[in-house]
């Protein structure tokens, strides 16, 4: 990495302003003065070790390491970082947890981490979610070429759903955006089913199971990817384990 760049991803200033600080003389690396900025500090995400860079004689934390909340969202709670409407956001609620926790540990409210919701779910659904301070996690898992498995439970109206309705959730409805790709679905009770679908157009559950003839009721994710839900109460959060962020990433 290259040293501007490395100050510009630590927060220090804009990488044209690091450029800058380094012409100036301003930053040391290992106490060294530093007057190139296409100097190569390694890369502290694969060595694990941060270069000693000072910027006036002060340390430059290295880039934080990545966390990747899982999230019970509660019904009324939007996927979004800010809501014009004024509504909670998953950020806050895992924020908010971050923020007592840094304090525990000395850190002050305002470093704690800028979180990413890793893709969205309606306000009115309930369920796991996945929270990142990596920007770059959170487009792969979302990006559609990739294909990640999202588990849904539903409760249906118009029950029992018939063999024929659930045949059509397998192959393919017919929606006003196209046709819906293959879909795993299983018939848990007379109203509800569990449908696992690798796309994730604007309310798309909502809208097959509409199509079919059985509008939701209620809606939850139970899955993304290799991870379940499981137990983990509404509204609470977690961080993931290495193994488990592995397993997310298909490594
Ligand atoms: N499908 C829906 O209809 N809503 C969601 O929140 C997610 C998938």
């Amino acid at each position: 990495v290259r040293l501007a760049k490395y100050l510009a991803h630590a927060g220090v200033a804009s990488r044209r302003a690091a450029e800058r600080l380094i012409e100036e003389g301003r930053v040391t690396v290992g106490g060294v003065v530093v007057r190139d900025p296409a100097l190569d500090v390694g890369d502290p995400a694969e060595s694990g070790a941060a270069p000693q860079v000072e910027v006036d004689g002060r340390a430059v934390a290295g880039p934080e390491p990545r966390i990747v909340y899982a999230l019970n969202k509660p019904v009324g709670v939007v996927s979004t970082a800010r809501d014009p409407q004024g509504r909670p956001t998953v950020v806050e609620l895992v924020a908010g947890r971050e923020h007592r926790e840094g304090r525990a540990q000395g850190r002050r409210g305002r470093e704690t981490r800028r979180l990413y919701p890793v893709g969205r779910l309606d306000a009115d659904t309930s369920g796991l979610i996945l929270l990142t301070n990596d920007g770059a996690l959170a487009h792969r898992l979302t990006h559609p070429s990739f294909e990640v498995p999202k588990t849904y439970r539903a409760r249906v109206a118009g029950a029992p759903v018939s063999d024929r309705a659930l045949r059509r959730l397998r192959e393919g409805v017919r929606l006003a955006d196209g046709l819906t790709g293959p879909a795993r679905v299983r018939r848990l009770a007379a109203d509800m089913l569990e449908i696992t679908i690798r796309e994730g157009r604007n309310r798309q559950v909502r809208r097959m199971c509409e199509a079919v003839g059985h509008p939701v009721v209620s809606l939850e994710r139970v899955g993304f990817g290799s991870l379940a839900l499981g137990r983990l109460a509404v509204g609470r959060s977690r961080a993931l384990g290495e193994g488990e962020l592995e397993r997310l990433l298909g490594r």
